[in-house]
């Protein structure tokens, strides 16, 4: 429900100065520990692209956590989009600019061509994570059914970067 929502959008913490000074970093661990306002989140998340999508992807880390709860809700499995160096066999490798930083995330060669992927994340800022993401997925010769996010940041220009986003809250 839109109440569920509502509330659920109130549970993101807001944090000045973290990592580095002058980024306001959104926290979604404390909507992740509520039952309901994670239920109704996941269920959003995925109401879009409803028996559009084989198989969840989420970028890690903060991906992850709500890549496998989609996964369950959905019916389908999940796979990981890691930062480099992590997977024991990667396949595809992007490197991309951060809102803080650079980085570069891989990703196995777990699922078969042709494969319909929803890509998910917890925050959409300025777009290189998910644009990254995409270009994992298509590389590996997997369709993008969609891109899906719990908070966009408006005006980062992150849409233009990565194309269509589901974002379930805008600030
Ligand atoms: C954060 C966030 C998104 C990304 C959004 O991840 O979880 O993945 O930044 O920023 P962008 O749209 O500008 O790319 P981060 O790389 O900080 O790491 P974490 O998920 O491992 O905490
Ligand atoms: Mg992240």
């Amino acid at each position: 429900t839109s109440e569920a929502l509502a509330r659920a959008e109130s549970l993101i913490a807001t944090i000045p100065d973290f990592p580095e000074p002058g980024i306001l970093f959104r926290d979604i661990s404390p909507l992740m520990a509520d039952a309901a306002a994670l239920r109704a989140v996941v269920d959003a998340v995925i109401e879009p692209f409803a028996d559009a999508f084989d198989v969840v992807a989420g970028v890690e880390a903060r991906g992850f956590m709500l890549a496998g709860a989609v996964a369950i809700a959905a019916g389908v499995g999940m796979a990981p989009i890691r930062k480099a160096g992590k997977l024991p066999r990667p396949a595809a490798s992007v490197d991309y600019a951060l809102e803080y930083g650079t980085a570069s995330i891989e990703m196995s060669d777990d699922l078969p061509r042709g494969c319909r992927v929803l890509l998910v994340d917890d925050i959409l800022a300025t777009g290189g994570t998910l644009r990254a993401g995409q270009q994992l997925l298509a590389e590996l010769g997997l369709v993008c059914a969609g891109t899906a996010v719990i908070m966009e940041l408006d005006g980062l220009g992150g849409r233009d970067v990565c194309g269509p986003v589901h974002s379930v809250f805008r600030v």
